[in-house]
């Protein structure tokens, strides 16, 4: 059986890394661990694969090599498109030039390289990358081959070889879900989810493998230099914005730190509320960017608590109204905190109303319904399920079954029902991990009725 995603992963970890150019991570560890329908699949996709490169007619080696280096050079050189855990290389774009330059049984040779990739792959996973980027590259050559009108290199190139990269990419996705589908059936919908941004990234770069074949023509050898050098400048740009990226998780990363420090007993809240309203937005349906958005927000939302006393923070038993009071106050100074952060954007709305309620009994603002933003109502439910099922100062975790009937119980009155909804299909399909039990402060605990996360008695 393939195995389960890791439960403690933040948000759902679709693929380690993608190389070229749309494959996901296809998990095969060994063939051994594989369901059996699986290796039928793998198997025929290697035995299409040869007999494709088996039949492909005499080919100019001298091109073949070139490509073929150039293959094995762009996939060291992976790409990120913007899509977290994944990458496209480039190397597709010398597949698409052998297209124009070998034909399909070429296209397929050059393909093939990919089982001398540089990056450091599982064999089966190598294995079935060069078989299935082979299959690409035939189908591809083969539409190509049908479609080209006769004569040289001129503008009635482009829309044949628009096709046959049209046809790579469907190939290749379609192969990629094949294999998911049998090994990771959970991880379709993620790849789906971030498949837009995929085939913009790689149906752009595919139009370099054109750009290489014209250049092949006239000025020969130099050619992939001459094409490829722009191109690495812009891979090294994509990667300082990535560089960048992790920058600021980490920046975040340390105000939630902070945030627990000053609490420990909500060590790990943070994180587990992002995964908790990410598990929701994946639900809905959310584009990659907002799900993206909503992580932060997840991460952030109780991040006013930095100006929140920590004695109060800390205090066993029940606050009085002013200290209740005063905790009320972390929405509206958590948005003082970060509300000048410019990529938070949509975020913001989430932290400074995660705790509204539907029915207008919330704070700060006391909006009701729709007003409340749908951040804010998605990041209510996973804090509050995290709060129920996890240990606080002056009461033990209650079980996974009584969160959720806790959240049933206050659906529609304080909470969205079609975020509460979500979150239970949700915690169905990828199920929850609760924290384990800090010490308590001390052998009699005070018994409190309710923390400022808690639902309304
Ligand atoms: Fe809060």
């Amino acid at each position: 059986m393939a195995e389960p995603p890791e439960p403690d992963a933040p948000g759902v970890t679709l693929w380690a890394w993608l190389p070229p150019p749309l494959t996901a991570p296809v998990y095969l560890r060994i063939m051994a661990k594989l369901p059996i329908e699986a290796r039928i699949y793998v198997a025929g996709t290697v035995v299409l694969a040869c007999a494709v490169i088996a039949a492909a007619g005499p080919v100019d080696w001298g091109v073949y090599t070139m490509l073929a280096l150039l293959f094995l050079v762009c996939d060291a050189m992976p790409a990120r498109l913007g899509v977290d855990r994944a990458k496209v290389s480039m190397s597709y774009a010398a597949t698409l030039a052998a297209v124009v330059l070998l034909g399909p049984g070429g296209a397929a040779m050059v393909a093939a390289s990919a089982l001398l990739t540089p990056q450091p792959l599982p064999p089966v996973k190598r294995l079935f990358n060069a078989a299935q980027f082979a299959v690409c590259g035939w189908a591809a050559g083969l539409v190509f081959q049908g479609l080209r009108p006769a004569g040289g290199l001129d503008a009635g190139l482009i829309a044949p070889f628009a096709a046959s990269l049209g046809v790579f990419v469907v190939v290749n996705l379609a192969l990629i879900t094949g294999v998911l589908l049998l090994t990771e059936p959970s991880a379709v919908r993620d790849l789906l989810r971030e498949i837009g941004t995929l085939c913009a990234g790689c149906l752009g770069f595919g139009w370099f493998g054109l750009l290489i074949a014209a250049a092949w023509y006239v000025i020969g050898l130099a050619a992939p230099v001459l094409v490829l050098l722009p191109l690495f400048v812009a891979t090294w740009a994509m990667a300082q914005v990535a560089e960048q990226k992790a920058a600021q998780e980490a920046t975040l990363n340390v105000l939630c730190q902070a945030v627990e420090t000053k609490d420990p007993y909500t060590r790990g809240h943070s994180e587990r509320v992002s995964r908790g309203s990410v598990m929701i937005a994946e639900e809905l349906g959310l584009s990659p960017a907002r799900t993206e958005a909503i992580r932060f927000a997840g991460m952030l939302h109780d991040v006013g608590k930095l100006g929140v006393s920590t004695k109060l923070l800390q205090k066993d038993g029940r606050p009085t109204d002013r200290e209740f009071a005063e905790i009320q106050l972390h929405p509206m100074r958590g948005l003082e905190i970060v509300g000048h952060i410019d990529f938070l954007d949509e975020a913001l709305g989430g932290i400074m109303h995660h705790h509204e309620k539907l029915d207008g009994q919330g704070y700060p603002l006391g909006l009701v319904g729709a007003e409340i933003p749908e951040f804010a109502r998605i990041i209510g439910v996973a804090d509050t399920f995290d709060a129920i099922t996890s240990t606080r100062s002056y009461r033990r975790a209650r079980t996974i079954e009584e969160g959720i009937a806790e959240l049933r119980r206050c659906s529609g009155t304080e909470f969205d029902p079609v975020m509460v909804e979500a979150f239970l299909r949700a915690l169905t399909l990828k199920g929850w991990t609760q924290p384990p039990d800090p010490p308590l402060p001390s052998p009699t605990p005070i018994p409190s009725p309710r923390d400022h996360d808690d639902p309304d008695p």
